[in-house]
């Protein structure tokens, strides 16, 4: 049974298609606008069979918001979840995530045992879900802009994550804000980024971002932590590798291991 291809295509033709089409009944003008609702659905299958070949246990709804939303290694964070935790260990006690769609992320830590979890949402919330309200409500979730120094103490958290997020930055701010996330961790912080090669499907993020992604190569990646001195952290990234072998995992994102401040 092929649950990607079929099910968002149902449901774009429940959202909308079909009663506009209706609505113009059989006047020859609904035919470009049938072609484009076709084209659309196209696109969407195309785009989620390309991000989703791989992934073992996407839901469609998952897929649907990656597409729209493009929120690709946040999604990314959560099926590395059990990876990190056998990497990571005792060290995942008390995480922050930074990037879109934390609530998601955050959610889901929250329901592991001894997690205790945070988030940063660097964009704004106004599609958030009364869960992701009700987490900022308690001020688990916080909106900031992550240019700006974080409103945490120093190694507040065990770890840090970030997805989704520091494509966006140019080296100067990435210069301020990865030392940031360094600060305010002890034991380490990860980073989820995009592969040069995700470019083009992420167009559809350009409204929400207001700008397009820099997606680099691991080489500029590893010679930026070099020349800013952050250093790796090599145990924890053999950790994870060894993790990911044992369960087959194969990240749909750049994952780096980098030493907190001391
Ligand atoms: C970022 O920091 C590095 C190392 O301190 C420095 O060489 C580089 O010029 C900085 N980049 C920008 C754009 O400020």
């Amino acid at each position: 049974m092929s649950r990607r291809p079929v099910n968002p295509a149902r449901r774009f033709a429940d959202g909308g298609s079909i009663p506009f089409v209706g609505s113009v009944q059989s006047k020859t003008r609904s035919s470009p606008f049938l072609s484009i609702g076709l084209l659309v659905v196209g696109a969407i299958l195309l785009i989620g069979y390309l991000h989703y070949g791989s992934g073992g246990s996407t839901t469609v709804k998952e897929a649907l918001s990656k597409v729209e939303g493009g929120s690709s290694c946040t999604l990314e964070v959560q099926r590395a979840l059990p990876v990190l935790k056998k990497a990571y260990g005792d060290s995942m006690h008390k995480v922050l995530h930074v990037g879109p769609d934390t609530c998601s992320v955050v959610s889901k830590l929250l329901k592991e045992d001894d997690t205790q979890a945070w988030g940063v949402e660097p964009y704004d919330l106004d599609d958030a879900d009364a869960g992701c309200k009700s987490l900022v409500h308690k001020g688990i979730v916080r909106v900031a802009d992550i240019k700006f120094p974080l409103p945490y103490r120093a190694k507040s958290f065990s770890l840090v994550i970030v997805s989704d997020a520091l494509d966006y930055l140019s080296p100067r701010y990435l210069n301020r804000t990865l030392p940031e996330l360094a600060r305010v961790s002890s034991d380490g912080v990860i980073i989820f980024s995009g592969y040069l090669g995700q470019q083009r499907a992420k167009v559809t993020e350009l409204s929400k971002f207001g700008r397009p992604a820099k997606y680099r190569s691991s080489t500029w990646w590893i010679r930026y932590f070099v020349e800013t001195k952050l250093e790796e952290n090599e145990a924890a990234a053999n950790k994870f590798e060894q993790a990911s072998t044992k369960r087959s995992y194969k990240p749909a994102c750049q994952v780096f291991h980098l030493r907190s401040l001391h």
